[in-house]
């Protein structure tokens, strides 16, 4: 399987990282060709919401000329995505969040019967690490993803929090675990 990380941390070797790597490492392990797209170190936009792309179905069709558009067909080819992040504010941070809002380009016609998708059938699990626990912290931004899969028409595989985070050392086997049986749903 052909599968893509999105990581939404700017730290290269924080928490997020660690646990990403774990799930890299196993699914990698498997023998699927894992490709990593570090976020940050790239130049994203957010969805102005023009509805260009909108007149496309068979391409991606968003009109900015930034990195985000490369960064959608990778994810076109893909039978798997990854969306990591820590969680900033109840949410997923500002990087990760402008490529879920530009996938508004890979669908046409939602709420139409013949609504189509680029990515449907495609693989999407989260992974978010956190400073504080799950309660009153993390629920709503699982059930935001839960339901990007509609309009994706893809496959909710998988999710994880890791919450209570302190540095990436602390991060044990316990940790590595619950990655490596993360990483092992997604491609299940
Ligand atoms: C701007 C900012 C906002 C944050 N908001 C939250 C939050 O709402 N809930 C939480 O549990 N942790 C929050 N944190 C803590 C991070 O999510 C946590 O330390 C995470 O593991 C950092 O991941 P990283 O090392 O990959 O950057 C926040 C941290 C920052 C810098």
């Amino acid at each position: 399987m052909k599968i893509l990380c999105l990581q939404g941390s700017a730290r290269k070797k924080g928490n997020t990282a660690r646990v990403l790597g774990w799930v890299e490492e196993e699914l990698a392990g498997l023998g699927h060709e894992v490709e990593s797209i570090y976020l940050s170190g790239k130049n994203l936009n957010g969805c102005l919401g023009c509805a260009a792309c909108k007149d496309q179905s068979d391409e991606v069709g968003c009109p900015q000329n930034d990195d985000i558009p490369e960064i959608l067909g990778k994810m076109v080819k893909a039978q798997a995505v990854v969306f990591a992040s820590p969680l900033y504010f109840w949410g997923v941070t500002a990087q990760l969040k402008a490529v879920i809002d530009r996938t508004y380009s890979l669908y046409t016609r939602y709420h139409e019967p013949n609504h189509a998708s680029l990515v449907e059938g495609q693989r999407q699990a989260l992974l978010v690490t956190g400073g504080g626990g799950w309660d009153n912290n993390a629920g709503e931004t699982f059930t935001a993803f839960s339901r990007i899969q509609k309009p994706h028409k893809a496959v909710h595989a998988g999710e994880l929090f890791i919450g209570n985070c302190t540095t990436p050392a602390n991060l044990g086997e316990d940790v590595k675990n619950q990655a490596v049986e993360f990483a092992r749903k997604i491609v299940d």
